[in-house]
């Protein structure tokens, strides 16, 4: 939800803002903008993507600046409401991320004070506040500033000709890398890798003051220590590296990345707590949601613990299991209803778990116990290799809770998932891309398997798809099928077999085009199928990830063949900081 990056150093700030807010495009991409502090603001601003629009900013100097780009929330993507706003004097520049949630109240009184607004945006108040209590000293005004904003922030601001950045976070991501006489703040690591590996993860109500020499962390207006961690996280794997689309390298890397995060050992620690759970509630969004799905029918099949699964925004809406833990799923760690769900957890006196993908999250400082999935840095808008990633992880909570019943296959998985990447998609994807509307089916874990197979389908090709438990169909759907409505249906040989095979051959009936996905060597569904793609040969534990991965596969081609932006699909952003 909108990315902000922040520099201070040797080197000209536009061109490093620049290249870093292409880095954090997934997270919004409507407009963008940059401001620098020279010999007072520069800055440039305009609708559209960073990416497009070629080297804009060559023209701004200074050490010193920021830049943002915008998923737009509060007033329509153009060059006005894109940040970074100014004060009334233009001495001022901000940018923003997160909602400011009294803007209303504040841009009366300070209208009312005589300062002039540009934008209908929520962030233009902030860089009048400032304004209104800069005396000089541009720390003191950002402390006073702030005081009076609730809701969720992160912002920089910068000042003058002051070679300097105020950063301050409230519920929204900042992290700051701090480098060799270079300081750089952004919304997640990705921009800083080039230049600095110690990072500094601000917490809520910090406002750090950045200069190049470093930085100075304050909390409550008094200075506080924030110790930097250093990130490994392989600069090169935030590259495209070849491949046409990020898309499809994170598809690519899913070999490696389940492996990983499979063969990670869980900690004594957390190993005890899960042992203790009666039963476990898992809370999720999107893709995450549908993992923590397959981890219910894994949990309840090889370790007969329920499993509650809620989507994070519905959490509130139901009285909680106690005797409960939380299990928190989240790719961003940053993803505002999924942290919501997870803190009133802990007012129940829950024992939280995180699952993350992203060291330093919020969610990290949340949950009693982290899990990490190590996928690495996932640059695409549609979730793919941390989907699979914590669906390892998950996996591993199940193969240690039922004593590694599941866990010497799914140490084999690394060839099987290769064997997946190299199924040709074209001839389904011909099917796919000219439909009116696109069905899901699976029975069991397959359905789970379903719903994200027809998310990644929705997401990336904008057509319309649906998941389903296959048995439902009849209850409705029915009516909808016809020639152009094809169905993908999961039909492995595991003990749902027989029925699949009727619901198929019922759907069938309704003249409905049938791509089967099933176990390597089945003439039977091959023959009823119009397509049969065939899994490569394992256990069936092992299909439920190269499933998974066809059928992201399938999204991807049918995405290409209709010449959809891929890794940015039109209305979305990676991290979603909004409740
Ligand atoms: C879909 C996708 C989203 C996310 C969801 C939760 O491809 O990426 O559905 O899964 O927004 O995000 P995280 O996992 O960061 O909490």
């Amino acid at each position: 939800m909108c990315g902000i990056v922040g520099y201070v150093g040797r080197r000209r700030a536009a061109p490093v803002i620049i290249e870093g807010l292409k880095k954090l495009e997934y997270r919004g991409y409507d407009s963008f903008g940059v401001a620098t502090s020279c010999s007072g603001i520069e800055m440039i601003k305009r609708q559209g993507r960073i990416s497009d629009s070629g080297d804009c900013a060559s023209e701004l100097s200074g050490f010193a600046g920021i830049g943002h780009t915008r998923w737009a929330t509060h007033g329509v993507p153009n060059d006005v409401n894109a940040h970074p706003h100014t004060d009334c004097t233009g001495n001022i520049a901000i940018v923003h991320n997160g909602i400011i949630e009294n803007y209303i109240e504040l841009k009366r009184l300070l209208i009312s004070e005589g300062h002039i607004f540009l934008s209908e945006t929520d962030s233009e108040v902030v860089a009048h506040l400032v304004e209104k209590y800069y005396k000089g000293d541009l720390l003191k005004a950002v402390f006073l500033a702030t005081e009076k904003l609730e809701g969720s922030y992160a912002l920089l601001v910068i000042c003058g000709s002051e070679k300097r950045i105020i950063a301050a976070r409230k519920m929204s991501p900042l992290v700051i890398g701090v480098g060799d006489g270079e300081v750089i703040a952004s919304s997640d690591m990705t921009p800083i890798l080039e230049y600095a590996r110690k990072m500094i993860f601000l917490e809520d109500g910090d406002v750090a003051d950045v200069m190049e020499s470093g930085i100075q962390v304050y909390n409550e207006k008094n200075p506080v220590e924030r110790s930097p961690k250093i990130v490994e996280w392989d600069f090169e794997s935030a590259k495209k590296g070849g491949f046409d689309h990020y898309m499809l390298k994170e598809i690519f890397e899913q070999p490696d990345v389940f492996y990983k995060s499979f063969s990670s050992e869980i900690d004594e620690g957390s190993m005890l707590d899960l042992k203790k759970a009666s039963c476990v509630t898992v809370v999720a969004c999107g893709t995450s949601w549908h993992a923590g799905m397959i981890f219910r029918y894994l949990m309840e099949k090889y370790c007969k613990i329920p499993v509650r699964v809620e989507i994070a925004s519905e959490f509130s809406n139901f009285t909680p299991l106690h005797d409960s833990v939380m299990v928190a799923v989240t790719q961003s760690g940053e993803t505002a209803d999924t942290l919501a769900a997870l803190k009133s957890a802990k007012k129940e006196n829950f024992t939280t778990f995180a699952i993350t993908n992203v060291p330093g999250s919020s969610v990290t400082r949340i949950a009693d116990h982290v899990l990490y999935t190590c996928a690495g840095p996932e640059i695409s808008v549609a979730a793919t290799k941390s989907f699979t990633a914590q669906v390892a992880v998950l996996m591993k909570i199940v193969s240690c809770l039922s004593e590694n019943f599941i866990e010497k296959e799914l140490l084999g998985i690394h060839p099987l998932i290769e064997e997946a990447l190299l199924f040709d998609a074209q001839p389904a994807a011909e099917i796919c891309r000219s439909a009116n509307s696109l069905f899901f089916v699976g029975r069991g874990v397959y359905y789970p398997v379903s719903l994200e197979g027809a998310l990644k389908m929705k997401e990336i090709t904008y057509i319309h798809a649906e998941g389903y438990p296959a048995g439902e169909l009849k209850h409705g759907p029915f009516s909808l099928l016809c020639g152009e409505t094809p169905v993908i249906a999961i039909c492995t040989g595991d003990d749902s077999y027989p029925v699949m095979m009727s619901n198929i051959k019922e759907i069938k009936a309704r003249g409905a085009p049938v791509i089967g996905i099933g176990s390597a060597g089945d003439i039977d569904l091959e023959e009823i199928c119009d397509i049969y793609i065939p899994l490569p040969k394992s256990s069936g534990i092992c299909e439920i990830v190269t499933a998974s991965v066809i059928l992201q596969e399938l999204a991807y081609k049918t995405a290409v063949l209709l010449g959809r932006d891929v890794d940015k699909p039109r209305n979305l952003a990676k991290s979603v900081t909004v409740i």
